[in-house]
């Protein structure tokens, strides 16, 4: 019996040959790149290398000044913006909150029962059900970004874009973040992040894009985080040990910067872009 040749996957969104200015100098040379559906990938680089430029190419909110981008059409996705640049002063409820991000439903403005139905659904799926009623100023950081994941998820994307989920949480509320984020992947929801964070969030990842206003390399962890790469990208030079399988990025060239506990250690365990994470 003959099987039929597998066909190939259709990417999501098509990035050809991009290239990216904001009115200056281009941000982002000739960028390819394709999100195939069901893909997870963390695209890495330095503050200023284009990571947030990426993502509203993906999104469509910015136009390539050269190249193209196409996505699948009718494509649903969802956008969760960085923590920091929200208003959390607009006086509004967490449940309303996520009901404000359903997609617009005819001319009338309530929300139908099934709707606030799966808004509870969606809630208690992320853990923060109990916490409908409350202001959403009144919130932690892990609980805010729970409820950015909820509007995201009450539109029943396709895609879901997020930037830099995890600046600005703890430990604790970063693992939170990445198993939600895992669970919604297996599901079959397509993730494409950006993040600082090489050790704690990209070397989790099984798929990363490595930025610095160019591709500079892509695939899963353990070939883009290695020194040649990751000296290119953030510009310093890097160790890359290997701990319980993963890659972690070591700063093991002390700099006149370098704190008093720094040069003491042989080596500190480093986020690049955001400094020591702790000291071995
Ligand atoms: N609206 C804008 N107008 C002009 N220049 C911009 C604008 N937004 C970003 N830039 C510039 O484009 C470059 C890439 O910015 P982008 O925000 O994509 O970087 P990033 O990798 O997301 O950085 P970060 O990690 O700090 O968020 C930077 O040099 C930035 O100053
Ligand atoms: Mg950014």
């Amino acid at each position: 019996m003959t099987h039929p040749e597998p066909v190939p996957a259709t990417p999501l969104v098509s990035v050809r040959d991009v290239t990216f200015s904001y009115g200056g100098p281009a941000v982002l040379h000739h960028v390819s790149y394709d999100v195939m559906p069901g893909q997870f990938t963390g695209i890495v680089g330095p503050s200023g290398s284009g990571k947030t430029t990426l993502l509203k190419l993906l999104l469509g909110t910015a136009k390539p000044t050269r190249g193209t981008v196409e996505r699948v059409p009718g494509l649903a996705f969802s956008y969760v913006p960085q923590l920091e640049t929200v208003n959390w002063n607009f006086p509004v409820t967490v449940a309303d909150c996520v009901l404000m991000s359903r997609k617009p439903r005819g001319l009338n403005p309530r929300p139908s029962r099934s709707e606030r139905a799966e808004v509870s659904e969606v809630l208690e799926r992320l853990g923060i059900a109990d916490l409908s009623r409350r202001h959403i100023r009144e919130l932690s950081g892990g609980q805010q970004q729970r409820m950015f994941l909820a509007r995201a998820l009450v539109r029943r994307p396709s895609l879901l874009l997020l930037d830099e989920p995890t600046s600005g949480v703890d430990v604790q509320t970063r693992h939170e973040v990445l198993h939600l984020l895992d669970d919604l992947n297996r599901d079959g929801l397509a993730i494409v992040l950006t993040t600082h964070d090489l050790n704690g969030m990209a070397s989790h990842l099984p798929h990363l894009l490595a930025l610095q206003h160019r591709v500079v390399a892509s695939g899963p962890p353990h070939e883009v985080i290695v020194p040649s790469v990751i000296e290119e990208v953030f510009g310093a030079r890097m160790e890359i040990l290997q701990h319980l399988g993963l890659p972690l990025v070591v700063d093991s060239v002390p700099t006149e910067s370098s704190t008093v506990s720094d040069l003491r250690s042989s080596a500190a365990i480093t986020d690049p872009a955001n400094g020591s994470v702790g000291v071995r």
